[in-house]
């Protein structure tokens, strides 16, 4: 069934987003957009992005993302040997992703997540990563990412990647 649409808007984390009452269930993804996300963003470790309704500056969901690399030897054997034989892969890692709890069910989260795939997808034709890969904090998070494609890496089934070349056609 279509969803609703909303007024919604992805940008990256400024200054003027008002965060404070930000609530996800989550203590540690609350304090992080709360305290560290700013930091994290001027110093270029991560890339915060946050989904508004404008022209309210309340942050109802954010995501970050960063550089990362991967052991081949985390990835599914029959993908690992289609790749070259280097030991560690580029990535796009998607490091947090929360909605507010009481924006839950209404698409945000998945608004997010496409929004956080495309937005990786666009930047590895110029900059390579063969995948994204995610932190699922639980087994609920694990349950949200397996919806859309994502597999656990070998050894660490907290970690789940999607490849570069399914999102291409994904988004194709
Ligand atoms: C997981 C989370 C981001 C989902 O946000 P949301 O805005 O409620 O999700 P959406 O409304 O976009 O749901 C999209 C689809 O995923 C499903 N879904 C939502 N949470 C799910 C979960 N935990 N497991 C499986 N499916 C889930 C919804 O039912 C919906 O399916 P439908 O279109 O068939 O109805 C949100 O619950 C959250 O912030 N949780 C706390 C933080 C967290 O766990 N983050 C994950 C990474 S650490």
């Amino acid at each position: 069934m279509p969803k609703p649409v909303a007024p919604w808007r992805i940008v990256p984390l400024a200054k003027a987003h008002d965060r404070d009452s930000f609530a996800c269930g989550s203590e540690p993804l609350d304090r992080y957009l709360q305290r560290q996300a700013r930091q994290d963003a001027e110093k270029r470790v991560a890339a915060p992005f946050v989904v508004v309704e404008p022209p309210s500056s309340r942050v109802l969901g954010y995501y970050t993302l960063s550089a990362s690399l991967i052991a081949v030897d985390a990835l599914p054997p029959e993908l690992a040997k289609k790749l070259p034989r280097y030991p560690q892969l580029p990535v796009t890692l998607l490091g947090r992703l929360a909605v507010d709890q009481g924006h839950r069910g209404k698409g945000l989260g998945e608004f997010l997540l496409m929004d956080a795939l495309h937005r990786s997808l666009v930047a590895a034709a110029e900059i390579a990563a063969m995948a994204v890969i995610v932190d699922a904090k639980d087994e609920k998070a694990v349950a949200f990412y397996r919806r859309y494609g994502f597999i656990p890496l070998q050894r660490q089934p907290a970690r789940l990647f999607l490849s570069m070349s399914t999102l291409a056609g994904l988004f194709s």
